[in-house]
């Protein structure tokens, strides 16, 4: 991700994202008196659209940059907003057992321990309590990584980001594996889809997400960016498959695991957890 350009991460920058998200919300069975916990809520902008159909979020990251544009920009009286690592989310006594949903989109990709991660999680649902996450999937064509290696090759822009090493890791077991890795971190209940999507990208959407997620992107002097997105926008026109829409990437090159978990014991939690 580009903390630096966090402003951004709305609207135009995330349509693939929210596009994702409201397909497979439902899923979730969301209720008006139910308590949610939005882990790695980014800009808020997703929160505050769940926001309206239920009692309350608590909504979490580690980014200050991220927080403080959901703060400036989706500020609504349900939802709070905490800087808190998806890792120890659960280590919190107050979020114990203390929520009916978790929501967690596009995070766990970048977290470090991801199973720390959804251990950490399972602590903070009530018993029978519901999650649903959603994860880039494995895919070799996933375009922010074949940004990475166009950009490393780039005779300009190459010598800026030849040292960048990506946070980003694709999730790279199958459904079934996932399941159980799941079951084995302490939900009782694992439903893990894959699912390949389709999004057409106009060139500002196309640009808006490249600068807000690739983490080369600060790297490249400022007085270059436009140059820098441009010289992007030009090769994703290229590599799209669809050739008969003219100015629109064809966003097909990833797959999605779409997990829905519903957790029923939290004593069995803490028995498996420590298997693991
Ligand atoms: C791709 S954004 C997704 C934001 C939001 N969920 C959405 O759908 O737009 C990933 C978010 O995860 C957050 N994040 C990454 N690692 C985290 C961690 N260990 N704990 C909490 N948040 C984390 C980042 O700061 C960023 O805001």
């Amino acid at each position: 991700m580009n903390f630096t350009a966090s402003e951004d991460y709305c609207g135009d920058a995330r349509v693939i994202q929210h596009s994702f998200i409201k397909h497979h919300i439902n899923k979730l069975g969301l209720r008006r008196e139910d308590t949610v916990l939005d882990v790695g809520c980014g800009t808020g902008e997703e929160t505050a659209w769940i926001a309206k159909g239920v009692k309350f979020i608590t909504a979490i990251d580690n980014s200050e940059e991220m927080l403080a544009v959901a703060a400036e920009s989706n500020s609504v009286c349900n939802v709070a907003y905490f800087k808190c690592d998806a890792q120890t989310v659960g280590d919190n006594p107050d979020w114990r057992e203390k929520f009916d949903k978790v929501v967690c989109f596009y995070v766990l990709h970048w977290v470090p321990d991801e199973l720390e991660a959804i251990r950490s999680i399972s602590k903070c649902l009530k018993s029978a309590g519901e999650a649903l996450f959603i994860i880039d999937g494995q895919d070799d064509n996933f375009v922010l990584l074949q940004a990475t290696s166009f950009l490393k090759g780039h005779k300009k822009w190459g010598p800026y980001v030849k040292d960048y090493q990506s946070q980003l890791r694709q999730w790279t077991r199958s459904a079934s594996d996932t399941e159980e890795v799941f079951k084995a971190c302490g939900w009782e209940r694992a439903n893990c889809e894959v699912r390949q999507h389709e999004v057409y990208l106009s060139e500002t959407q196309f640009k808006l997400f490249m600068k807000t997620c690739l983490g080369e992107t600060p790297l490249i002097p400022a007085a270059d960016q436009e140059d820098y997105l441009q010289d992007l926008w030009q090769w994703g026109m290229e590599c799209s498959k669809d050739k008969s829409r003219a100015e629109s990437y064809r966003f097909t090159t990833f797959l999605w695991s779409s997990t829905l978990l519903n957790k029923l014991s939290q004593v069995r939690f803490s028995k498996q957890g420590k298997v693991i």
